[in-house]
Order: structure tokens, then C-alpha cells, then sequence
């Protein structure tokens, strides 16, 4: 396996949690990790880690370019979102992005969403406009925004290292099938 971890990240959860992942598994599977450009070559590289956030219900947009680079290679989507990760549009979010992956010809090894909290600009840009929202800005949400600041915690990187690992290692001993 030569594996690559590309992400996309606007205010740092989603390269936290893409650097967690390759500082876990970087020895074991000689992995590279590279932020999202549009000149980057994947070609050296038969499996992608991509990493994004949540935009609309599925990825960001800065990272679309990438996904028709993702024909015949093996690829495990992960992503940051601003809501609960046990949630309907967090399980509709992960499965847009791998419906996409494999629209372009990718074969989706795995999967993962995680909170990652809500930039502070955003926040207050909520709190600004919150009499046009059509979602009250109720006491409850803004609680939840500060206790997911700094998310993803320890324990969300710890579980998408350990998930991937095993994944890898079932594709080792299968000689490649899931
Ligand atoms: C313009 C914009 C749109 C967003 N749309 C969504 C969304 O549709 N659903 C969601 O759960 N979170 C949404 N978020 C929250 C981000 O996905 C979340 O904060 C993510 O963890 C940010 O990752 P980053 O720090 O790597 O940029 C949005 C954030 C921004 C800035």
C-alpha cells in the first residue's frame, strides 16, 4: 500500500484530526500527508485518505477538484462537521461524500465523521444574524458550540487511527478485499 492523507481545512479541525491520523499510523504504513492543491499528483499513490469538512450536507467545495484524481485508487473518507456526529445529517453527510467517491470510479475502503465544532466567526456571524435565521439560535445550540470548540478531542483521532488501521489490516490479509 502507498497511501496518502489529503485534506482540506478551513479553521484547523479536519488537519487536526488528519494529522492525528498520520502521526498514529505514519511508520507502520509509510504514509505521506499533503494539504489540498490543485497541482498535487496522486498518481504515486494506490490508497487516499481524504479528509474534509462539512459544506451543505457533504464536502467543501475547495475540494472537488480531487475527486475525478480518485478513479481505481482505494479511498477512506473522514470529515469534521458542526453538529453531533451521531447524527442523521452526519451519517447523510459521510454517505454523500462517499456516494461521490464512488460516482469517480474510487473504491471506498472506510469511513468516517466527527465533531468538529463550529469556527468562532461563524458564531458570532450566527449570533449577528440571528433574527433573519430560520433556525432559532436557541441557548442550547450556542452551549453546544462551546463545549465542541476544541474539537476533535484525543479520543475522535485515537478512534479514526484505530478504525483505519483495522481496515488496513483486513485488506492485507485478504490480499485486498473488505
Ligand atoms: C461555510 C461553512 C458551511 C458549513 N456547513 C456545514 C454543514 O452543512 N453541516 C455541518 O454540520 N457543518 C457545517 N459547517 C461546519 C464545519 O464543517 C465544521 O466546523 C468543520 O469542523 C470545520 O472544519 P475545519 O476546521 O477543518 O475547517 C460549515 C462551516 C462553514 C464555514
Amino acid at each position: 500500500m502507498k497511501g496518502c492523507i489529503v485534506y482540506s481545512s478551513l479553521s484547523g479541525r479536519t488537519k487536526k484530526l488528519a494529522y492525528g491520523l498520520y502521526e498514529a499510523l505514519k511508520e507502520e504504513y509509510c504514509l505521506t500527508i499533503k494539504e489540498r492543491k490543485e497541482e498535487m499528483d496522486l498518481s504515486p499513490y494506490d490508497t487516499i485518505f481524504l479528509g474534509f469538512w462539512a459544506y451543505k450536507g457533504g464536502n467543501d467545495p475547495s475540494l472537488d477538484f480531487i475527486f475525478p484524481r480518485l478513479k481505481g485508487k482505494d479511498v477512506y473518507v473522514f470529515g469534521t462537521l458542526g453538529y453531533f456526529d451521531d447524527s442523521p445529517h452526519a451519517y447523510r453527510t459521510r454517505q454523500a461524500v462517499v456516494e461521490k467517491v464512488k460516482a469517480c470510479g474510487g473504491r471506498v475502503i472506510g469511513s468516517f465523521i466527527t465533531t468538529g465544532g463550529i469556527p468562532e466567526k461563524r458564531i458570532e456571524e450566527k449570533i449577528r444574524t440571528r433574527a433573519q435565521s430560520k433556525r432559532p439560535l436557541t441557548e442550547e445550540r450556542l452551549v453546544r458550540y462551546r463545549l465542541t470548540a476544541d474539537y476533535p478531542t484525543e479520543v475522535d483521532i485515537a478512534s479514526l487511527a484505530q478504525r483505519v488501521d483495522l481496515n488496513l489490516k483486513i485488506l492485507e490479509e485478504t490480499g485486498g478485499k473488505l
